[in-house]
């Protein structure tokens, strides 16, 4: 069997750039090191609209602050070109492009207060007087902080602190946002509500902004669109449905969420059967066409290493225990109930289908299925065709 490469393709673009356009083309870095050169980011293609919200998404050392940083300047290509807007940037420094950069660690100047951080910028490019503090002033209403204007940053939250270092990087109206992790020292509750925050100022002010973090629902929970990066490369585009409901491999399935990947030979009726009653798409297929009748069968599989597996998430798996009648057609995976965790509003049920194998099922902890369900009964997870992909690697 071949496998496809684990490469997103860039489409060719339809459209005009537009001012916030950002166009990747191609983009290789390495770096060298003690063991010779890495490559860290990886022939990355990708264009970004104007006024999107766009997240990369990936791993500690994937290439995520790297790639923001050669689109800042801050580094520069091995190949490739960085476009911004119509003008091609690529060997531009980084006060030449209309971009700006949030950073994890926001680095306020200690010894200016809230005004004069978010007027450095505006200084440098030799606004002042009324304008200076009119613009300073809706900046600072944006985020909610004007009252704190005359506060040094010490005397402010880490959130506090972060919403001034927004206000200072937008301030002088870049085409571009970009931020990296600039949510991550915050604890959970307020990281939650500045993510509503930013995509209240992103549609506010309808900048690109580019986002970069490794918490997948943070990244859901903004972004117009995600792009997944493993080890230099972009893996998938799309938006967080595509990328949740749909991933193109292993790797995007397991990062984004909790994944079954059920072998077609445990799948009730699996083997040699017709695989689109299992599931309608295919992990290679990124176009979701459904599968054509007969186009795979456990019986053209000569090892386990190149059996199908059927991807199906936990939640879209229904539970019925062996002796109740299923309301729910469809294939199925039979196993016995090894594990149940009550978690508020969902139960997890883990259910084992041979010494080696189970599978994760999510269930509404007020429905029948989990009420009925006891620990060694034996049971079945269902799926409708529909939530399942078959994934030939
Ligand atoms: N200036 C540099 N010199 C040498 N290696 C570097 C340099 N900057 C980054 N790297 C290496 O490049 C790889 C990618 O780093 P990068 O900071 O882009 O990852 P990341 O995806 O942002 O990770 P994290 O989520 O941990 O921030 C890592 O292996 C890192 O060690
Ligand atoms: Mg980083």
């Amino acid at each position: 069997m071949t496998l496809k490469s684990a490469e997103y393709q860039e489409p060719e673009s339809k459209s005009a750039p537009g001012r916030g356009t950002v166009v990747l083309d191609g983009v290789t870095k390495s770096f060298r090191g003690l063991d010779g050169s890495k490559v860290v980011v990886n022939n990355l293609s990708l264009t970004i609209e104007t006024g999107e919200f766009f997240s990369l998404l990936g791993p500690s050392g994937c290439g995520k602050t790297t790639t923001l940083r050669l689109i800042a300047g801050l580094e520069q290509v091995d190949s490739g070109r960085i476009l911004l807007g119509d003008r091609d940037s690529t060997g531009l420094p980084a006060h030449a492009r209309n971009v700006n950069t949030v950073f994890q660690n926001y680095a306020l100047f200690p010894h200016l207060n809230v005004f004069d951080n978010v007027a450095y910028g505006l200084r440098r490019q030799h606004v002042k007087g009324p304008e200076l503090r009119r613009r300073v002033r809706e900046a600072l209403e944006l985020v909610h902080m004007y009252e704190y204007a005359f506060r040094k940053p010490q005397q402010l939250s880490g959130g506090q602190q972060q919403r001034i270092a927004l206000a200072r990087s937008f301030v002088t109206e870049p085409s571009v946002l970009l931020l990296d992790e600039p949510l991550a020292a915050l604890d959970l509750k307020l990281r939650e509500s500045m993510q509503e925050e930013l995509k209240r100022l992103q549609r506010e002010l309808q900048l690109t902004f580019l986002f970069v973090t490794h918490d997948q629902s943070e990244a859901f929970a903004m972004s117009d669109r995600v792009g997944v990066m493993e080890g230099g490369s972009l893996v998938q585009v799309g938006t967080p449905e595509e990328i949740y409901l749909h991933p193109v491999n292993r790797f995007v399935a397991t990062f984004v969420g909790r994944a079954n990947f059920i072998p077609l030979s445990l799948v009730d009726g699996g083997s040699g059967s017709d695989l689109s009653t299992i599931a309608t798409r295919r992990s290679d297929d990124r176009e979701s066409v459904a599968i054509e009748k007969g186009t795979l069968s456990s019986g053209t599989t000569s090892s386990d290493s190149t059996e199908p597996t059927i991807f199906v998430r936990p939640e879209r798996l229904h539970l019925y225990v062996e002796a109740d009648s299923s309301p729910h057609q469809g294939p199925r995976v039979r196993g016995t109930i090894i594990d149940r965790t009550f978690a508020g509003g969902v139960t997890t049920v883990r259910l084992g289908v041979r010494d080696d194998f189970e599978v994760i099922v999510t269930c509404d902890s007020a429905s029948t299925e989990v009420r009925d369900a006891a620990i060694g009964d034996a049971a079945y997870a269902v799926w409708s065709p529909d939530d399942a992909t078959v994934f030939e690697m």
